[in-house]
């Protein structure tokens, strides 16, 4: 038997008997796109060798929050450089979000996105259905389409303006739709009434006392409540709050959510003071208070997946004078780095990382064929140098928005390698070859 490639000497996060994750040291053998092999010891006289002594290799991770931009606003991304960007950070499929322009609310929408992005993803791609209240019996279109990973909607004005945040609404959304309905949880109502916040302060450091805890605390009880009502299940988005995080465990048989590296990262008030807009997102970056509770769910298992909620804008557009400033911090590169550096620091096992970005979202979604290093798979993989130590840079950034706000972090533990669909299509921060994602499938 000869194999079109095998993968040598590394350590492999893969499940073990018990199917839990596990650090082992195993061979892969590729073929045809595909894992065929997996054991401790491949022989080298049966395929080209790539050398992965002395770094790990994992499934290719799925970033299932980010914001490409197209069509519509172009200026700020596009297919090609928000997948490139992805791909360069270690990512290799993304799930991205339908408030682009105009909003994705029909299936006619949703199509155009796929037909835009054929032949020019460096990464495999899905792409969410929304809704603005309007056009309900396009939402099981958008649902059924093959490679549309559901719908997704806003209870809060973010960027796009795209909103649905009365209660009969969202309860004909959860009436319309049948997979799990994903929310960005802010209660509209709240912003409104604090919105002055902003005007008579108007430094970025009034972000989070404008978006208050209670803004998304109400959002979440109010979500949870009207899909326990119509018996349906949530995932809710960028979680910020500690009290969220109690009120998600008390209804995990319904809910699961997301928890993103920048909260993890930067904390209240001293972000705003150092990055100005840059640290500008929606939900806000809080306390650290709060950021302590989501370490918590972070390390005990109750958070189900990360996400980066890539959200480029324009530098120029990030010094407007806040709140005119856009909301939205780019991220899918730098996710991978950021968390392997806290893996370095102990805050959490490689094995957890690996599950909130490749296991989980597989079984959350019924991603095909993806998220598990398993006989059968399709060989997309994310080879990381856990040594590696290097400033984290703007320049290293391949977003058109071409910053990040941890320029100048010393981070260690960077991507090396990155395999799609079988062949190494970056490696060493040098793309190999040229775009070939394809749309997921999702198990329906
Ligand atoms: O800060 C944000 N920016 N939060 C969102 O939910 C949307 C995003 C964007 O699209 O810019």
């Amino acid at each position: 038997m000869s194999y079109d490639l095998i993968i040598k000497g590394g350590t492999l996060v893969a499940p073990g008997a018990d199917s839990q994750l596990k650090e082992q040291s195993l061979d892969i053998a590729i073929s045809k796109g595909k894992i065929v092999e997996i054991h401790h010891e491949i022989s080298p006289a049966k395929g080209p060798v790539l050398n992965a002594k002395g770094l790990h290799v994992l499934p290719g991770l799925i970033d299932t929050q980010v914001h490409f931009r197209e069509p519509g606003l172009t200026y700020k991304e596009d297919f090609e450089s928000g997948s490139r960007s992805a791909l360069f950070g270690g990512i290799t499929a993304y799930f991205e979000m339908p408030n682009t322009k105009p909003p994705v609310t029909k299936l006619s929408l949703l199509q155009q996105k796929y037909d835009l992005s054929a032949h020019r993803c460096h990464t495999h791609y899905a792409y969410f259905g929304g809704s603005t209240g309007t056009d309900f019996e396009e939402l099981h279109l958008m649902e059924d389409h093959p490679h549309c990973p559901g719908i997704k909607i806003f209870m809060g004005t973010s960027t796009g303006g795209y909103l649905v945040d009365q209660d009969e609404i969202l309860d004909q959304i959860l009436k319309k739709t049948q997979r799990r309905l994903v929310v960005h949880a802010e209660d509209e109502t709240t912003l409104q009434a604090r919105k002055h916040l902003a005007q008579e302060d108007p430094h970025p450091h009034t972000h989070y006392k404008w978006r208050n805890e209670e803004s998304a605390i109400r959002a979440t009880q109010r979500i949870l409540k009207l899909a326990r009502d119509n018996n349906r299940t949530l995932h809710i988005l960028h979680i910020t709050t500690a009290e969220e995080v109690e009120i998600l465990k008390q209804n995990r048989d319904i809910a699961t959510f997301e928890i993103l590296p920048q909260h993890l990262t930067l904390t209240a008030p001293e972000c705003y003071e150092r990055l100005g807009t840059l640290a500008q997102m929606n939900p806000p970056i809080r306390d650290k208070r709060h950021q302590e509770a989501l370490w918590k769910a972070i390390v005990d298992g109750s958070v189900t997946v990360m996400g980066s909620d890539h959200a480029p804008h324009t530098l120029e557009e990030k010094a407007k004078p806040y709140p005119e400033s856009p909301s939205g911090i780019p991220g899918v590169q730098t996710t991978l780095p950021l968390m392997l550096n806290f893996v370095n620091q102990g805050r959490l096992p490689l094995t957890r990382f690996v599950e909130l970005m490749a296991e989980n979202p597989k079984k959350l979604y019924g991603i095909q064929g993806k998220g598990r290093i398993e006989i059968g798979a399709d060989a997309d993989l994310t080879i990381v140098d856990l040594h590696q130590e290097k400033v984290l840079e703007n320049k290293w950034i391949q977003s058109k928005c071409g910053y990040t706000p941890y320029d100048g972090m010393k981070l260690k533990g960077w991507p090396k390698i990155v395999l799609l669909n079988g062949e190494v299509v970056l490696q060493d921060d040098q793309l190999l070859k040229p775009a070939q994602g394809k749309p997921l499938n999702f198990k329906k």
